[in-house]
């Protein structure tokens, strides 16, 4: 029998997914957690959000929005642990051990770190650690703590972590060493570059370059969204390539083979822009009604998504509990 693999992974809590984020991780996060070896650890990781905001409420309604986005678009709180890390101290206990055993060299070679302060230079300030909190330094070591409280084997992130995991194999190396093997060393999942969605100006589809697709936005924002996706000049009865197309791109992540093949005839056939919109946003809107009525019933029933953060962190406290037993006895932090 196959070993039962822990597979782990957090959504920062700021801004609703678009698009590209449900193309790109919800949804193969949430059929990943349907494979019969795998166990699955969702959390939202609602202490992270506050080294980018200082905004109580923002902090507040993204964490809510999240959640019942992940819902709706179907994750199964039977199948997946989905809790808050808020709601296990634990985690923030170990982060403490873990803070005292990572050198600070190794966190002044984080990519977040280190881009805050080549912007500091850039802009020519005296401080080079100008406006960069301790949480922001710290950042890989609570990621650490997320990881290893519960001991994953696998951690799906973008390529953007992977230096963060690597971090946290060795923390935990370091910690194995001078306290005995207790800590699993994680490996990083990365996601495919090639699944990666464009967004409408054809970059990466990300929130930094405001490119986005919105999912839960009513039908003329869609509409007007994809009005928007840069064409080439090719004018209607031109035959058209498929392969350099973002209206193409994004159509094929969101259809089915065969609306696929005819979308691929209408381009060599010289289908307008204008049509392929129209084809693109029919298809999407399709594909996202029932994700959006989900969310709409969900939003509105805030105990429903509390009772299940609740459910949730009751089983992830009994999988850190021992271990952070273990922890403390062996650093000697134990009663006399
Ligand atoms: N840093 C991750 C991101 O921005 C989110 C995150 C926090 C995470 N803790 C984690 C991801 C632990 C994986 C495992 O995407």
């Amino acid at each position: 029998m196959e070993k039962q693999q822990r597979v782990l992974t957090g959504i920062t809590t700021s801004g609703v997914p678009h698009l590209g984020n449900l193309v790109g991780a919800v949804l193969p996060a949430i059929e990943a957690s349907n494979l019969k070896y795998v166990s699955s650890f969702l959390f939202l990781a609602d202490y992270h959000s506050l080294i980018k905001n200082t905004d109580s409420e923002l902090t507040h309604s993204s964490s809510f929005e999240i959640a019942a986005c992940w819902l709706a678009c179907g994750l199964d709180p039977n199948k997946v642990i989905f809790y808050r890390q808020s709601d296990i101290p634990h985690i923030f206990e170990l982060a403490w051990v873990l803070g005292c055993l990572a050198s600070k060299g190794l966190l002044n070679r984080a990519h977040a770190y280190k881009a805050a302060i080549s912007d500091n230079e850039l802009n020519g300030s005296k401080d080079i650690d100008k406006g960069i909190t301790m949480g922001l330094f710290n950042y890989p070591i609570l990621m650490a703590a997320d990881i290893l409280m519960f001991n994953a084997d696998l951690v799906p992130v973008g390529q953007d972590q992977k230096q963060h995991i690597e971090m946290a194999r060795d923390i935990a190396l370091k910690f194995n060493h001078h306290y005995g093997e207790l800590l699993t060393l994680p490996e990083a999942q990365i996601s495919e570059e090639t699944g990666i969605l464009p967004g409408i100006d054809g970059r990466k589809m990300s929130k930094s370059y405001q490119n986005t697709i919105p999912i839960f936005s009513d039908e003329t924002l869609l509409e007007k969204t994809i009005m928007k996706i840069k064409t080439n000049s090719l004018q209607p009865g031109v035959p058209k390539d498929p392969a350099d197309s973002i209206i193409f791109s994004i159509f094929k992540a969101i259809s089915s083979e065969a609306d696929i093949a005819d979308f691929h005839k209408r381009y060599e056939d010289g289908i307008s822009w204008g049509d392929a919109k129209k084809a693109l946003f029919g298809n999407l809107n399709d594909f996202l009604l029932p994700f959006k009525a989900e969310y709409t019933k969900i939003i509105q029933d805030r105990s429903y998504v509390e009772s299940i953060l609740v459910d949730g962190s009751k089983k992830a406290l009994e999988v850190s509990t021992p271990l952070i037993e273990k922890v403390r006895k062996s650093v000697g932090i134990k009663g006399f």
